[in-house]
């Protein structure tokens, strides 16, 4: 099966953004780690960042005929605002992890609300970069139990 990593808007410029807040790990390394991992567990992987919402509902939507078994998502500032991609993720019906980097109940209270936590089969937060990673590993756990 098919692995989905989406990345919300301002992701590109990891590496360089608050790097007190989202570390020095660029996107790239991240993607890099992502894809490497996946495919040594057999998976297909497949990623899309896009700052705009209509490129990740639309990314959403495509997922359903393509394959996709599981979806990885940090909607970054999407988590907060956008009931858009959140019906995008129910309408598709397809399993999926929110991630974060910082951890945003420690952080303003604008990003205590996630329009994605109630639907996420669960939600890794507050360890940089390595928040991808134990949502991958996580996430490869249910593709394998899938697939058997
Ligand atoms: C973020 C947290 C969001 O509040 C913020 O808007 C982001 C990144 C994170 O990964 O920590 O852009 O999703």
């Amino acid at each position: 099966a098919k692995l989905l990593v989406l990345h919300g808007p301002n992701l590109n410029l990891l590496g360089t953004r608050e790097p007190e807040v989202y570390g020095r790990t660029t996107l790239a390394d991240i993607e890099t780690d992502l894809r490497a991992r996946t495919e040594a567990a057999g998976h297909d992987y497949d990623s899309l960042q896009a700052n705009a919402e209509h490129a990740l509902v639309d990314r959403v939507q495509a997922a359903r005929g393509d394959g996709t078994g599981f979806i990885v998502i940090n909607p970054a500032a999407f988590t907060h605002t956008s009931v858009a991609l959140r019906d995008a993720l129910a309408a598709v019906a397809i399993p999926f992890i929110e991630v974060h980097l910082s951890n945003p109940h420690r952080r303003e209270a604008f990003r205590h609300t996630s329009y994605f936590s109630d639907l996420a089969v669960g939600v890794i937060c507050g360890f940089g970069a390595d928040s991808y990673r134990y949502a991958l590993d996580a996430a490869l756990a249910r593709l394998a139990g899938a697939a058997a």
